[in-house]
């Protein structure tokens, strides 16, 4: 089962992502917790991304893929995989298509998670009074949003278009809540 967690900023993807981990054994493998793990290593892509990431701007697709092409096959040995912040663009939709038509595979569901923009505003300034995040400023907010809008949105119509499974899931309410509609409206 090979399934993506959709959403913009601050929807919940990673909140999520964590629990059908641990509760449902499915491999998480969120591109953003990696590039930031680069990041605070230093290692050569995180120079090469950190200040994009800082900014809010999505990362070139090249550098995304060679990372999901790396640690894909091993996270398919596990019950499944839930794929968080990838795809985010067409372009990266269409290389997932290739990587696991290639073995076979392909993709069993997209849950979206739908959450009012204010909302998404809120929790993210909320965790950066915390986390410090350094793209969980107002101005990289703008940006992820501004992105997400131009280049992810689409992601979703493409897989509409290809008759892939989409299940929108309301991410308001309680992480609890959230978990409990993901649970009877996917089965998982
Ligand atoms: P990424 O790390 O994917 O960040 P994001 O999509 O901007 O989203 P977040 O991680 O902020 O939100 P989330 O939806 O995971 O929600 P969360 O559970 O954290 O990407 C970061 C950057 O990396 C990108 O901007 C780009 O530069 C780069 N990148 C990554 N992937 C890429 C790709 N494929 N291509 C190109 N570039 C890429 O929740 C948010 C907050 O709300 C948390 O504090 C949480 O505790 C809280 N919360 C969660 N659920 C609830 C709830 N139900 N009620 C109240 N609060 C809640
Ligand atoms: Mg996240």
């Amino acid at each position: 089962m090979i399934g993506v967690i959709f959403g913009p900023p601050g929807s919940g993807k990673g909140t999520q992502a964590a629990r059908l981990e641990s509760e449902r054994h499915l491999k998480h493998l969120s591109t953003g917790e990696i590039l930031r793990a680069e990041v605070s290593r230093g290692t050569l892509v995180g120079r090469q991304v950190k200040q994009i990431m800082a900014a809010g701007d999505l990362v070139p697709d090249g550098v995304i893929v060679d990372i999901v092409r790396q640690r894909l096959p091993e996270a398919e040995q596990g019950a499944g995989v839930l794929l968080d912040g990838f795809p985010r663009t067409v372009a990266q939709a269409e290389v997932l298509d290739e990587m696991l038509k290639a073995e076979g595979h392909s993709l069993t569901f997209v849950l979206a998670l739908t959450v009012p923009e204010q909302e998404l505003l809120d929790r993210i300034l909320r965790r950066a009074s915390v986390e410090g995040r350094p793209d969980d400023t107002r101005e990289a907010i703008s940006e992820r949003m501004h992105e997400y809008r131009k280049l992810t949105a689409a992601v979703l119509d493409y897989y509409r278009k290809r008759g892939v499974r989409i299940e929108e899931v309301d991410g308001t309410g309680t992480p609890d809540q959230v978990f409990g509609r993901i649970h009877s409206q996917l089965r998982l």
